[in-house]
């Protein structure tokens, strides 16, 4: 059984991912505006879902979607391992790609995930993640757009779970231990 969890007040309000997540896709919009070419969203499931779809609706560039699910976490600790579970199966050779991630941690996950579209052949691929947790990162991972840098907590809320559960808070909560 997982252990029972507390959480407090918001650590991010809805209100501040709003904002933020408008700003991240302004410069989104300016970076690919530019290439005149569609650009491939690759979205990791199940956590960045939320988040994605909030930054796909303020984008003006054209876009072509695909998600891909991988884990390395169980529980609150991460395993050190990646697992592709789901792959994409758009064609992306050629294209600029975007992946879409909620949170960076020990930088396992994004940095195979990235190795594995570059594998791919595409035109470009950059990582945009929701959130970045500098200290719990083992190898290094450059994040192109980012949206809040948090501390070494486990959060959950607005995408991100604890067992599956707490997705569809629609603010960011610290989780601790009971
Ligand atoms: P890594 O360690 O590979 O982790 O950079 C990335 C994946 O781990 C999950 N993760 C979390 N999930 N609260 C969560 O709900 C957290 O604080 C947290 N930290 C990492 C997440 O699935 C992410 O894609
Ligand atoms: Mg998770």
């Amino acid at each position: 059984m997982t252990p029972a969890i507390k959480i407090g007040d918001p650590f991010i309000t809805a209100d501040a991912i709003r904002q933020r997540v408008k700003e991240m896709a302004l410069q989104i919009n300016q970076d690919y505006t530019p290439t005149g070419r569609a650009l491939s969203v690759i979205i990791v499931l199940k956590g960045a879902c939320f988040f994605a779809i909030d930054l796909l609706r303020h984008l003006t560039v054209s876009t072509r979607l695909d998600f891909l699910q991988a884990s390395s976490y169980s529980g609150m600790g991460s395993t050190g391992e990646v697992h592709l579970h789901k792959d994409i199966t758009m064609p992306i050779a050629g294209t600029d790609v975007l992946l879409v991630e909620d949170i960076v941690d020990t930088g396992l996950t994004a940095s195979w995930l990235l190795q594995h579209l570059s594998s791919h052949s595409p035109a470009s691929v950059r990582l945009c993640s929701l959130l970045d947790k500098p200290r719990g990162r083992r190898i290094p991972a450059k994040i192109d757009y980012v949206g809040f840098v948090i501390p070494d907590e486990f959060v959950l809320g607005y995408g991100l779970d604890y067992d599956e559960a707490y997705r569809n808070l629609p603010a960011i909560y610290v989780a601790k231990p009971y």
